[in-house]
């Protein structure tokens, strides 16, 4: 049984709170901090704990909380994450790690000299439809991964601190961003470094100063491009995809709209469809079990049984650091228009990993460009001579 203590009582603590809790779980909230007593109170008062405060160091060192989760504005990760160490708590943080990767290593080399268990809730990587494609791009389903794409957009978050640059560090490259670079990244395998980034966004439709739309292109030193498309002011509901293109196969993963259940209503008793869902009238696409599909319940689960073995968590604050230090290439990029390198102090993966060969060998002096069967019957091969370069047709009867 870990016992915990929450940090926020907004979207996300009360999502996590739902999966910790959910399914006649061991595992117990024990203290809520949040800033507004009636908050903390009707917080402890629906997931039962016995402490709440509005004051963030007392959760933290409740005498009977064994680990913190941190649901705060991503300007207030860094302080939490402090208070951790300071009274010596396991840690698991939501994303983004920091609002730049200069805060995220900090909060990296501070757990690890604390030698404090730490995990990042990167709850997309833990979802079940994720963890089947990983499992079969791991075991060679789809070949040499050449390209990940990670699309996450959606009408806008849904408080105010998101939409002020200074707490929330950034607009939906961070906000969104975070999530797709840790898919991508994943599906093209963590011991590869990102190496570059070239980014554009703009502020097309919101009245803020951070940008409501972007497309990023990672390049990894393998020769894998990783791509994330975000969004905050897409109409539709909640957007999350996935698109891996290998050199033997093809995934594409619908994580949230378009899943294969849809439903018609004319609005009469329509209440809560699906996060971000912009209608409860009309064809809708309701979601069936969200804590499950958007991985909460894997995410904690793993993050648990982690923390009780004593082992890391697929997720640590080295890939949140990592993820922010990506997303500091492409805000670079973004204003310089160039691919911007991705700056890495601390570097765990592969080194001097080069371009996977693109060159299919179909005999000692050809190698293979392709073959396919035609509609008339006829098998042909097209390959590449070696000597001379010549790109030749051959028929097979
Ligand atoms: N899928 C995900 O992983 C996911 C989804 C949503 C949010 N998040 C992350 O969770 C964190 C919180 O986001 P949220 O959506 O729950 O926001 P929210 O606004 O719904 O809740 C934030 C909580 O922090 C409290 N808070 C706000 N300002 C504060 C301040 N100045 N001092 C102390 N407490 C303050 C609020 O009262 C509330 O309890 C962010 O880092 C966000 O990026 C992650």
């Amino acid at each position: 049984m870990v016992k915990l203590a929450m940090l926020g009582s907004g979207f996300i603590g009360r999502f996590y709170a739902d999966s910790i809790q959910g399914l006649r779980s061991k595992d117990r909230i024990v203290s809520i901090y949040s800033r507004r007593e009636e908050q903390a109170k009707k917080f402890a008062e629906d997931y039962g704990c016995d402490h709440y405060t509005t004051d963030m160091e007392e959760s933290i060192a409740h005498p009977d909380v064994d680990m913190v989760c941190i649901s705060l504005p991503n300007n207030l990760h860094e302080a939490a994450v402090m208070l951790c160490i300071k009274h010596k708590k396991a840690v698991i943080t939501t994303k983004p790690l920091g609002r730049n990767a200069a805060e995220a290593k900090r909060m990296l080399e501070a757990v690890e000299q604390a030698g404090i268990f730490n995990g990042y809730l990167e709850d997309l990587v833990y979802t079940p439809k994720f963890l089947k494609a990983y499992e079969s791009v791991k075991n060679g389903a789809l070949g040499r991964i050449l390209w990940a794409k990670s699309r996450e957009t959606h009408p806008g978050p849904h408080s105010d601190w998101f939409w002020d640059i200074e707490q929330a560090g950034g607009g939906c490259i961070l906000d969104l961003g975070c999530h797709c670079v840790e898919i991508t990244r994943s599906y093209i395998g963590k011991d590869i470094r990102p190496v570059e980034v070239m980014c554009w966004a703009d502020t097309q439709v919101k009245p803020i100063d951070a940008e409501d739309n972007a497309i990023g292109l990672v390049k990894y030193e393998n020769g894998a491009i990783g791509q994330f498309e975000v969004s905050w002011t897409f109409r539709g509901g909640l957007d999350l995809r996935d698109e891996v293109m290998g050199s033997e196969g093809t995934i594409w993963v619908n994580g949230f709209l378009r899943t294969g259940f849809d439903m018609f209503t004319t609005g009469k008793g329509a209440d809560y469809v699906a996060e971000k869902a912009e209608t409860n009238s009309g064809w809708l696409f309701p979601v069936g079990d969200e804590l499950n599909e958007l991985g909460y319940n894997h995410m904690f689960t793993e993050m648990f049984n982690c923390y009780e073995r004593g082992t890391k968590p697929r997720e640590t604050f080295y890939d949140g650091y990592l993820v922010n230090a990506v997303l500091d290439a492409a805000y670079k990029s973004v204003k310089s228009k160039i691919w911007e390198p991705v700056i890495l102090d601390d570097w765990r993966g592969k080194t001097g990993v080069t371009k996977d060969s693109h060159l299919i060998e179909f005999d000692a002096d050809h190698y293979l460009v392709k073959e396919e069967m035609t509609h008339y019957g006829t098998k042909k091969l097209i390959l590449k001579e070696k000597a001379t370069g010549k790109i030749v047709e051959r028929i097979v009867e």
